[in-house]
């Protein structure tokens, strides 16, 4: 395990399985409705890259992979409040089933800025996983097809989930140790 890392709270293995099991979620949702030109998984920079890499080969559809970047955290351990676009999809969602992909809801702030944003290119859905969820106060309501799992409200990294960038690459994902972002 990481030395910067508390303790291990998802694992590789359950990672991998409840993916899995996302993955046909989403299938099952998409199965009567996609055309042959199936879906479009957004994928919500730079979290969930990792977590989405998995998932599309978990679900069994034709599918259009695209990408959008936005901030709202900078390097610190709590929510700004603040969210920006950095990087737009490059392909035009209109019509189209889509599927937003985020790593974690925390504030609720990022997806509260993105759904209304995309709902105005006029897809033909839009649905939302996520692979955490966070218990906070007074967190934004966000409707999900489904979330990974529900984690507490610690700060955690691995599997795409970064402190200052750093920490992505961990296979798992575990609680980041206080006194690294305390310093
Ligand atoms: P929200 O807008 O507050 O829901 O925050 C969503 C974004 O904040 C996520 O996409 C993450 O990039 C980041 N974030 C929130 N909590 C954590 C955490 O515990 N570890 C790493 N990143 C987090
Ligand atoms: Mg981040």
């Amino acid at each position: 395990m990481h030395p910067d890392v508390k303790n291990i709270l998802y694992s590789e293995e359950e990672l991998s399985q409840r993916v899995r099991e996302m993955g046909a979620l989403i299938t099952e949702r998409f199965a009567d409705t996609a055309n042959d030109n199936g879906i479009v998984v957004i994928s919500v920079l730079r979290g969930a890259a990792i977590f989405v890499a998995d998932l599309v080969r978990c679900i069994d559809l034709p599918l259009e992979m695209d990408y959008m970047a936005l901030s709202s955290y900078g390097n610190e351990a709590t929510s700004s409040g603040r969210v920006r676009i950095e990087k737009d999809l490059s392909t035009s969602i209109e019509g189209r089933h889509v599927v937003i992909a985020e790593d974690i809801i925390d504030s609720g702030q990022t997806l509260q800025y993105l759904i209304p944003l995309l709902k105005k290119r006029n897809p033909a859905s839009i649905d939302v996983v996520a692979l955490l969820h966070k218990e906070v106060e007074g967190q934004i309501p966000v409707d999900c097809l489904c979330t990974g799992f529900e984690c507490p409200n610690e700060f955690v990294v691995g599997y795409g989930l970064d402190y200052a960038q750093k920490y992505r690459n961990l296979p798992y994902i575990g609680i980041l140790k206080p006194e690294v972002y305390q310093k």
